[in-house]
């Protein structure tokens, strides 16, 4: 009886708090997550969308981007469908895990041409490559910008 007591109500949830916080901690918060390194700041907000603010884009070039996110760019890999960083690929990227794009406060802190940077030049020591030329053209990646804005769905 003690020792269900125990278990039941202080080493189980003490176990499944620890998990949760080292499941969740990187994802959900981004203060501890820099920016890119000061150097090329400069560089990635001068990066603008063919198709004006990524946020505002019209609904073809959403779809687009969405098509290219699932299909082509293998985003969803590693991203996940839901864009939570949950695809098939992240559970191999414990050190750095892929972002949470549904992460609001994520989102507005990054202007379009940093994301767009990241998938230029990739994030060096991490599973994120660069991705553009190789694998998407630029005008693809600007489609594929648009389409991760919409994970935020409290935004604009
Ligand atoms: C092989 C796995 C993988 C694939 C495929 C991948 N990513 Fe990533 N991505 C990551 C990881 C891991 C990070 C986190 C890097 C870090 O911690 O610096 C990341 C980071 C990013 C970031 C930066 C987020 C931030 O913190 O500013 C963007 C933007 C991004 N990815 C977009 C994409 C897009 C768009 C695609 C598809 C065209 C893609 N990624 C494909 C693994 C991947």
């Amino acid at each position: 009886m003690c020792h269900r007591n125990l278990l039941g109500y202080f080493i189980l949830p003490a176990m499944m708090a620890v998990v949760s916080i080292a499941a969740c901690a990187p994802r959900q918060s981004i203060e501890n997550k820099e920016r890119l390194p000061p150097s090329v700041m400069k560089e990635a907000l001068s990066y603008k969308s063919p198709f004006g603010e990524a946020r505002t884009a019209q609904p073809e070039i959403v779809a687009a981007g969405k098509a290219l996110y699932e299909g082509k760019g293998r985003c969803s890999f590693c991203h996940g469908i839901s864009g939570q960083g949950d695809g098939p690929g992240a559970s191999v990227q414990q050190e750095h895990p892929p972002r949470d794009f549904t992460n609001c406060a994520f989102q507005k802190e990054r202007e379009d041409g940093e994301l767009f940077w990241i998938m230029k030049y990739g994030s060096s020591g991490t599973g994120m490559q660069r991705l553009i030329p190789d694998t998407l053209s630029e005008e693809e990646g600007w489609k594929v910008v648009a389409y991760v804005r919409t994970f935020c769905a409290a935004q604009s």
